[in-house]
């Protein structure tokens, strides 16, 4: 039996049902297919549709559904196409007749919709959440290592030596800004599309005001053609995962590199670590791997949904069926990958001794010679210049920087601290830079701020209604 068995005078053929059939993804949804069926048989009943005994058969039937999806007990039937379909085909099966009347006023078009905005918002809170694990631990480490430091890099060449509190922060911040988007876009997913029917809306005296307000979101649509058609919501959920991805990736990236034999920098507690089925000698970072390559994935969901949405006319098309699979990857991938880098972050050591050797060259201190000398009066330029050639004196002639600028008579004995190991990075002095002073200025700025997201995340969750039954996908 179909939905539409009225106006078509045949089954479906098989191959339509097997290219078009979403119950094999969609089944997700379905935990929030019965909070919106429920917030919708309510508004029914205030709008006198149903009466209320048909009301109460009615939410009972779809609670007894929640039960049946939350025990994995719920049985699926060969024609049930989607969430929507199946759930829809079980409530009526358990409550009679009456269950012919749940779909009053309401489209599949306008249900999805919905369906898909309580999910997304569910979900972007867990992930808020499990980005601020992450970045709890990166502070922890941060304060753990207290002042010790290691070269910074720009074009991967050594700069000038930073702390290491200073670089784990760096990811840090980046993060919160993930958190920021993530945020910013529920406000945006957060609008009830329930009421626009097909596309046009209801004769029927529905109030989608209530049922938006029923289901914790902030606001009703405002038009109906709008609200069953776009998914740009959806596409801003996988643009946030995209570039949180591509964050992670950069830490993917230099956990990878840190922990070669050659930099020596971090070695992997051998719980998050990899062995080789050939060599045995081998330990391989693989979940930082992983976090380099999802990155592509992540962008690939995105771009992929754009492109479906791209030229798409008004209103409803059944091409918006392709938004599900690449939200529900994304999301499952990044939980996965930010728990997995949170274990990883949480239990590698740091070889504090071998990164401090490799800032500590004296020509980590080239550009505090060069202010040194900015200070008693030198035009910077010129500075840079007398440093710059000093450096490639020493390196030219294998002669001690040291010993070239005890000689240079701008420069001379005095200066000859700043090259000292561990001297440079105390001079990193200005707010927001890589020295002690400013990063446990920044330490206790992050750590406000995780709480702050926090509160956020636990706000936004505080006033929705919780989709919180687990459901088994059919098999
Ligand atoms: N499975 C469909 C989707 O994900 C549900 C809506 C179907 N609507 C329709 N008019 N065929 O978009």
């Amino acid at each position: 039996m179909t939905l539409w068995e009225g106006r078509l005078g045949r089954d479906p053929a098989e191959a339509l049902m097997a290219f078009s059939g979403s119950v094999g993804f969609d089944a997700r949804l379905a935990a929030d297919d019965l909070d919106g069926s429920c917030a919708h048989v309510r508004g029914l009943l205030k709008a006198g549709i149903l009466n209320a005994e048909e009301g109460a058969v009615l939410l009972a039937a779809l609670e007894h559904v929640k039960e049946e999806l939350a025990q994995g007990s719920f049985v699926f039937a060969p024609g049930d196409e989607d969430i929507h379909t199946a759930v829809e085909r079980r409530v009526t099966e358990i409550a009679g007749d009456v269950g012919a009347k749940l779909h009053t006023g309401r489209s599949r078009n306008d249900q999805v919709a919905t369906d898909l905005r309580l999910y997304v918002r569910r979900e972007m809170i867990a992930i808020g959440n499990k980005v601020i694990d992450l970045q709890e631990v990166m502070l922890r480490r941060a304060r753990e290592v207290e002042d010790a430091y290691l070269p910074g890099y720009t074009h991967m060449q050594r700069a000038q030596p930073v702390l290491l509190a200073h670089h784990l922060l760096a990811h840090g911040w980046a993060l919160s800004r993930d958190v920021d988007r993530l945020i910013d876009g529920l406000r945006r997913a957060n609008i009830s599309p329930l009421g626009a029917g097909a596309l046009a809306g209801s004769s029927l005296p529905l109030d989608p005001d209530s049922v938006a307000k029923e289901m914790g979101f902030d606001a009703r649509f405002e038009n109906s053609l709008d609200a069953v058609s776009d998914r740009d919501f959806v596409a801003e959920a996988l643009f946030v995962l995209a570039l949180l991805g591509v964050h992670l990736s950069r830490l993917g990236e230099e956990v990878v590199l840190w922990s070669t034999q050659e930099f020596g920098f971090l070695h992997l507690a051998d719980a998050f670590a990899t062995g080789s089925s050939m060599l045995p000698q081998k330990k391989n970072p693989d979940i930082a791997e992983l976090a380099r390559a999802k990155a592509g994935r992540f962008i690939g969901h995105l771009t992929g949904l754009l492109a479906t949405l791209k030229g798409l006319p008004l209103s409803y098309n059944r091409d918006l069926q392709e938004d599900k699979e690449p939200l529900f990857d994304a999301c499952q991938q990044m939980e996965l990958e930010l728990d997995a880098l949170g274990g990883l972050v949480s239990t590698a050591s740091f070889d504090l001794a071998r990164m401090q050797e490799a800032a500590d060259g004296e020509d980590g201190a080239a550009v505090d010679l060069a202010e040194w000398l900015v200070e008693r009066g030198m035009p910077f330029r010129q500075a840079h210049a007398t440093v710059g050639s000093l450096v490639r004196d020493s390196i030219e002639r294998h002669v001690p920087l040291a010993e070239l600028v005890q000689a240079h008579p701008a420069l001379g004995s005095e200066p000859l601290g700043l090259l000292l190991p561990g001297v440079a990075v105390t001079r990193r002095t200005t707010p927001g830079g890589a020295g002690p002073k400013p990063v446990a200025d920044q330490m206790s700025r992050f750590q406000r701020r995780l709480t702050l997201d926090r509160e956020r995340l636990a706000h936004m969750a505080a006033h929705l209604e919780p989709a919180d039954q687990a459901v088994h996908a059919p098999s």
